[in-house]
């Protein structure tokens, strides 16, 4: 009979179903408005009479046993789709994550930061002036005369006939004591330029200022403050020496080598007594007010202390180079 092959074929059929979207369709092909079992459903019309009630009780009897089946199946297929789709969404939360590589300071500014905590634990004040300065506070104010080299164009970096930027830390002395009254004791970190490049020179480059106004300050404050310095940022065997030299803000003034075990000397500073002219120039009594002045070039600080020996490497931005330090 038509209906037991169509039984068979339903329920063979049935089995193969592998998930929810091939068992919809299944449910169409079967059971749907054009479905067969709707198809058989319909063609029970033009049986005779007395046939109709048994064909269609088996066939109904056929749907309520193909929709249990059909449940049961739609139960075991989204089962299994939820294993499926949780087997998918997995992760192992025990793998270690992936650490991302961490940078750290340039060594010229770890440097730097080295220099600053020395001298704030000594008791200086950290004071900043602008990179970009007139003519006034960058020499004249610091009794630089005409003739200065450092004044001619072909030294420094010109933006007009009075401004520039700072060939070197010492207008901040200018700009702090024009505002505070001594005693004082600054150090002012920052860039400064010069048209220079070499193994040892940058156009560009860092320096830490230092300023100390007191009553009867003496060249042994600062070779003090120097040793100390020295001893603390090179180690214990550092040794500091100065040199007769000449700044026209600085009387006398000195060139202050450090002695480094294995390296020898090497001029790392420039310094003095603070000259009478420049506490003229903004308003203390030279007669009350004494003091000395350095001015240090963190980069050599930098190479000496890591063992550099091309000034230029701090710039070539190699991560390669900067990594070791
Ligand atoms: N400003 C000087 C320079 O850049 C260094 C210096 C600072 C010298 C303070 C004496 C006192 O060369």
């Amino acid at each position: 009979m038509e209906l037991d092959v169509l039984e068979k074929e339903i329920f063979s059929k049935l089995e193969t179903l592998e998930d929810l979207q091939e068992l919809q369709k299944f449910r169409v092909e079967y059971l749907g408005k054009k479905g067969k079992i709707t198809q058989v459903l319909r063609s029970l019309g033009s049986l005779p009479k007395e046939e109709r009630p048994i064909v269609g009780r088996r066939i109904n009897d056929l749907k309520e046993k193909i929709l249990e089946a059909l449940e049961i199946k739609e139960k075991e297929l989204y089962e299994k789709e939820k294993e499926r789709k949780k087997k998918e969404l997995w992760v192992d939360v025990t793998i270690p994550g992936a650490r991302r590589k961490t940078g750290h300071s340039h060594p010229v500014l770890k440097t730097l930061h080295e220099i600053e905590m020395i001298f704030v634990s000594m008791g200086f004040d950290v004071v900043e002036g602008p990179e970009v300065e007139t003519t006034w506070y960058n020499f004249d104010a610091l009794n630089t005369p005409e003739w200065h080299p450092a004044r001619d164009e072909h030294d420094s970096f010109y933006f007009s006939e009075e401004l520039l930027l700072r060939t070197h830390t010492s207008p901040v002395q200018i700009r702090t004591m024009l505002k505070r009254k001594p005693p004082l004791a600054i150090i002012s970190p920052g860039r400064v330029y010069r048209r220079d490049y070499d193994a040892t020179h940058l156009p560009m480059f860092f320096q830490v200022e230092g300023l100390y106004v007191d009553r009867n300050v003496n060249v042994g404050h600062l070779k003090y403050t120097l040793e100390t310095f020295a001893e603390r940022i090179f180690g214990e065997n550092a040794k500091v020496r100065l040199k007769q030299s000449f700044f026209p803000f600085t009387e006398p003034s000195f060139e202050v080598d450090v002695y480094f075990p294995g390296y020898g000397w090497l001029e790392i500073l420039g310094a003095g007594m603070v000259d009478p002219a420049v506490f003229e120039n903004v308003g203390y009594d030279p007669e009350e007010w004494t003091g000395f002045a350095f001015g240090m070039g963190v980069e050599r600080i930098a190479m000496l202390k890591y063992g550099i020996t091309d000034i230029r490497e701090f710039v070539r931005n190699d991560v390669n180079f900067l990594s070791k330090y």
